[in-house]
């Protein structure tokens, strides 16, 4: 009999050799680039502290630089040891281990978060939504990227009858274990659900299409999807959305004490090297400056 009561899988990246397998010198240059032109085109000018869901390796976090502070999140240790590594411990990037389906945040507590090339991950994604929009204030900006179901190459294979499913139909589809493609509409209804307004949404990536980046100058693909990514065709392969916190929740940007405890949601106090539960009686582990949320430590 199947166990309702059994979290949702995760994708595990620990470990993983993410950043030199699928990003340095292996032919990237022009998706970074165009996704971080999205990215200065949806942050604010300025913010107090934003939380980056599945920071991984850091690859963008220096994108943030108009907050005040960043805390990066991600499931995997070894992802956030080598951000740690190079972007320093000074107190602007806090490292976070921990699961996004159990953030272990305060309500309100931040006043920006991004989830970029996280959410095909996630196979209920609404209650991530759900888990963000807690962590956020009032207002707080959230820009998240997706991975398009409705992309003009399967528009075109599914028409061919050389795809069996449909990009139109709204629900996500799990093109490979653990990988997801969403359609647009169907994230503006989670974004809904789970307390957002949607704003600008903005398709990035047009030219992902490894003949084409073999042949043509990586600069002048990163021009013409710059110009695509003002026109509102919402059929590219990755697709930006920029929306804001709705209702009339509370705001504790103020606070220093942003975690909570990833079981009961209680505030935590800190006990030597640990933040320490006293309402489930657990302590979780500050190692090497990473708050690690994924286990509770043993009890000795
Ligand atoms: C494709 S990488 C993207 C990293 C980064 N955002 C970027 O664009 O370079 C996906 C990241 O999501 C993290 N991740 C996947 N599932 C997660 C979960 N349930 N909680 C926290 N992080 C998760 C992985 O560990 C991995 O670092």
């Amino acid at each position: 009999m199947q166990d309702i009561q059994s979290p949702p899988e995760i994708c595990d990246y620990e470990g993983a050799t993410y950043r030199t397998d699928f990003w340095e010198g292996k032919g990237r240059d022009y998706e970074d680039r165009v996704e971080r032109l999205a990215l200065r085109r949806l942050l604010p000018q300025r913010g107090e502290r934003l939380l980056e869901i599945g920071a991984g390796f850091g690859r963008l976090t220096q994108e943030y630089n108009a907050y005040n502070q960043v805390v990066l999140l991600d499931y995997s240790l070894s992802q956030l040891q080598y951000a740690q590594a190079h972007l320093g411990t000074s107190g602007r990037y806090v490292y976070v281990a921990a699961n996004a389906y159990k953030l272990p945040f305060q309500q309100g507590v931040f006043d920006g978060a991004t989830l970029i090339r996280v959410i095909h991950h996630f196979v209920d994604a609404p209650a991530v939504l759900a888990q963000i929009r807690h962590a956020l204030t009032p207002d707080a900006t959230f820009i998240l990227e997706f991975a398009n179901k409705r992309n003009l190459k399967a528009v075109i294979r599914y028409a061919l009858k050389q795809q069996t499913w449909n990009p139109h139909a709204l629900e996500p589809v799990e093109f490979a274990a653990l990988n997801f493609d969403f359609h647009p509409q169907y994230i503006e209804h989670a974004l809904f659900d789970a307390g957002f307004a949607t704003g600008e949404r903005i398709p990035v990536s047009f030219f992902r299409v490894a003949v084409l980046k073999r042949l043509v100058p990586t600069g002048l693909l990163v021009g013409m999807d710059n110009i695509l990514q003002r026109s509102g065709l919402l059929y590219a392969p990755s697709i930006f959305v920029r929306s804001r916190a709705t209702g009339d929740t509370p705001n504790h940007l103020d606070t220093d004490d942003i975690f909570a405890c990833p079981e009961c949601g209680k505030p935590l106090t800190r006990r030597r090297e640990a933040l320490y539960c006293e309402h489930d009686d657990l302590h979780w582990a500050i190692r090497d400056g990473i708050y690690d949320f994924k286990a509770p430590l043993e009890q000795s």
